[in-house]
């Protein structure tokens, strides 16, 4: 595949990485991923903006080849993640005059993750610009998208925001442009889930920054470009700002069965009461479509049998995660089932101190759920409904 044109001296010389189905050895990518670099040529000076993942080091050579790309002035490393910036060493080793631009915390985290020299490094201020000739590079400052060094960067006169991995997507296709946008939507609210909701607040100041800017296109480093920035953007707006939809997700485990009917009870009593539930079933769910439904939930119940006293494995897993996550939802229970004795609630319930949710009285129950446990399910249907009409939630 040739460099893909964006403007006359502008390509995506990154790659696209069709088969990977796990990143961080942990986050699902049912659709592969790619990682975009940017080839930015001005009438003086030439940048890359971003590199690509180590494994790929053929792909990004092989553009920078095909375009007789034989002197880079400067690569701007947006993100330390070794996602983009793994290829530094060799992109440095290649174009001897190339000096990295990027945070002065950036700076830090290449050297110690990368050990890159010192001296190949220049630090850029928020606002800050760098001019490579008839094109103009300007950086904005963007702490934890996802993580504390992130900056972005404006390409003033073509009106171009490198967005790094802000409105991103873990999806490997070979348009260069969003075209199917019910498609990135799902894969772009997959990839929010799973890295930007935790810092739902810093997005929602720095979307709010980047009102200031002229944008008329979005160039991520996963995932296709944006022709049309307000389907991200807004997109982006709906998960950080609006308020919890009228839903409960419903992630459980089950060993004998016991739970699971304690589960089925629930899932009809909400749907009962009008409260729509996604329900998971964390022996064979896929955790990023748990991660994505908790971007709108407004109650976590979790269904766990107990295990040598405690929580089932799995459960606590899906707990951490969602600790880790910080969805937005402000109510979380429990239900399940336990043999002889039992502290899966209080060390279920001591998982998830990030989640500033009200708790809802669990029902947990001794064996097969009876008469008396399933009534009280139904009563934490009722509760949750009752909630979730008080808060407004539609
Ligand atoms: Fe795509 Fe945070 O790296």
């Amino acid at each position: 595949m040739k460099p893909r044109e964006i403007k006359p001296g502008i390509h995506e010389v990154g790659a696209i990485d069709w088969d990977r189905r796990l990143f961080d050895s942990l986050i699902p990518l049912p659709d592969g991923t790619s990682y975009n670099s940017y080839l930015v040529r001005g009438s003086e000076k030439t940048a890359l903006i971003e590199t690509v993942d180590p494994t790929m080091e053929h792909e990004l050579f092989h553009h920078l080849a095909d375009l007789d790309c034989r002197h880079l002035d400067y690569v701007v490393a947006n993100h330390a993640e070794q996602d983009h910036s793994g290829m530094l060493p060799r992109v440095l080793e290649k174009y001897p005059q190339a000096r990295v631009l990027c945070t002065p915390r950036c700076k830090g985290m290449l050297i110690d993750f990368l050990r890159l020299p010192d001296e190949r490094i220049t630090t850029v201020d928020d606002r800050q610009t760098v001019s490579l000739g008839d094109r103009t590079l300007e950086f904005i400052h963007a702490a934890w998208v996802h993580w504390p060094e992130t900056m972005l960067t404006h390409l003033k006169e073509e009106k171009l925001l490198f967005s790094c991995d802000l409105f991103g997507s873990h999806l490997a296709t070979t348009g260069l442009y969003v075209t199917d946008e019910g498609q990135v939507y799902e894969a772009a609210k997959r990839y929010y889930a799973e890295i930007m909701m935790p810092f739902r607040g810093n997005i929602e100041k720095h979307l709010e920054r980047l009102k200031e800017y002229q944008i008329d296109i979005i160039a991520p480093s996963h995932g296709p470009m944006y022709r049309r920035p307000a389907f991200i953007i807004d997109a982006y707006r709906g998960w950080v700002l609006d308020q919890p939809r009228n839903e409960v997700v419903l992630p459980y485990v089950s060993m004998h069965g016991s739970t699971r009917i304690m589960v089925d009870r629930l899932v009809g009593a909400l749907a009962n009461e009008g409260v729509t539930v996604k329900q998971f079933n964390l022996s064979v769910t896929d955790i990023g479509k748990l991660a994505m439904a908790l971007v709108d939930a407004g109650t976590l119940v979790v269904g766990v049998p107990t295990v040598l006293v405690g929580p089932h494995p799995i459960a606590a897993y899906a707990a951490i995660l969602a600790n880790a996550l910080r969805p937005k939802l402000q109510f979380v229970s429990i239900i399940g089932s336990y043999g002889w004795g039992s502290k899966a609630v209080e060390q279920l319930g001591a998982m998830i101190p990030n989640l500033k949710a009200e708790v809802l009285p669990p029902v947990y129950c001794k064996g097969l759920p009876g008469a008396e446990d399933l009534k009280a399910v139904d009563a934490l249907a009722a509760a949750i409904a009752q909630k979730h009409r008080e808060r407004g939630f539609a």
